[in-house]
């Protein structure tokens, strides 16, 4: 199966502070760095880095060719991605003392992907190919109907969440990757239970659902399938990007033929060292790594049952 990423691609700004700026208050940030971001090209790397073969589609500014030199780097195919007037997306990032983030993106290039685009973008896939979308991108409800008339499957990360997002035909969508903020909008539930909230997504939605929840770890639903898998424990140093590594596990695993019970437990050790370094797509972890992690999860879960 090969995976088309229609999504964005960010010049990240990242800001170590002790606390988040709040209302009315200016701080001092205790360090500056800039990395190549953007939920598209942090799950493009991700996907290839897991052994996918995965297609960025996409928009950047006169501004952003390090970031499709670095998808190449990663082995991703960008000749899809085209170069626009309007400068490449940005973020600022906070990253606060215990590591955890709040970002600001602005679309730039991002916003400017039409459907003329997508048509483009999609004129080789078909049947037996995915489509993996997230909601920092134009058109996004054109994409998924353009793909699913192709008969590709559709794998959506609503993230960031936006007002518009429950207009989008997600009938369509066959996996949705969320946290969850996410699932609570999608599912209309009040509850912020696990279970209440998968609970509310399986009765709106058909599609498998992958579902992260922090340092709780992770669940799979679909049907009557329902898995759960822990969550890695790491010094947390930088949680930008590990639900984009998640993802990009998650997906790969799933385009390899293996279980969804296995790539959740892939997707769950990939993010989990995610985590422990800094930077958005600098923090990914290689596929050895990640089997390496993912092998000491299961020994210590094994350790867990027997005492
Ligand atoms: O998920 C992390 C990403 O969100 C960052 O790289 C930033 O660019 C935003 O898109």
């Amino acid at each position: 199966m090969r995976i088309l990423n229609i999504g964005s691609l960010n010049l990240d700004k990242v800001y170590d502070v002790a606390e988040f700026v709040t209302a009315g208050k200016t701080i001092l940030a205790e360090n500056f760095a800039s990395y190549c971001g953007g939920k598209g090209l942090n799950q493009s790397i991700a996907l290839a880095k897991a052994g996918a073969r995965v297609f960025h589609a996409g928009a950047i500014g006169p501004d952003g060719m390090a970031l499709k030199e670095k998808l190449e780097k990663s082995g991703v195919d960008v000749s899809l991605i085209r170069t626009s007037e309007i400068p490449t997306g940005h973020a600022i990032i906070q990253v606060n003392a215990q590591g955890q983030n709040s970002i600001i993106v602005y679309g730039g290039a991002n916003r400017t992907i039409t459907q003329g685009d997508i048509d483009c973008a999609l004129e080789s896939f078909g049947s037996g190919d995915l489509l993996l979308l997230q909601n920092e991108t134009s058109n996004t409800a054109y994409a998924m109907q353009a793909a699913k008339k192709k008969g590709m499957l559709v794998a959506f990360n609503a993230s960031p969440v936006t007002p518009e997002m429950m207009d989008y035909p997600l009938s369509l969508v066959d996996y949705f990757l969320i946290n969850e903020t996410e699932g609570q909008v999608l599912s209309g539930t009040q509850s912020t239970a696990d279970e209440d909230i998968l609970d509310a997504m399986a009765r709106r939605y058909d599609a498998a659902i992958v579902f992260t929840v922090g340092s709780r770890g992770a669940y799979y639903q679909k049907g009557n399938d329902r898995f759960y898998c822990r969550a890695c424990e790491v010094p947390v140093v930088d949680t930008t990007a590990a639900g984009d590594t998640f993802c990009g596990y998650f997906l790969a695993g799933i385009a390899q033929g293996i279980s969804a019970q296995q790539a959740l437990s892939c997707a769950g050790a990939a993010g989990g060292l995610a985590v422990s370094k800094k930077g958005a797509s600098d923090s990914i972890p290689e596929k050895g790594e990640v089997l390496g992690a993912e092998q000491l999860l299961r020994q210590s879960a094994a350790v867990r049952e027997r005492e």
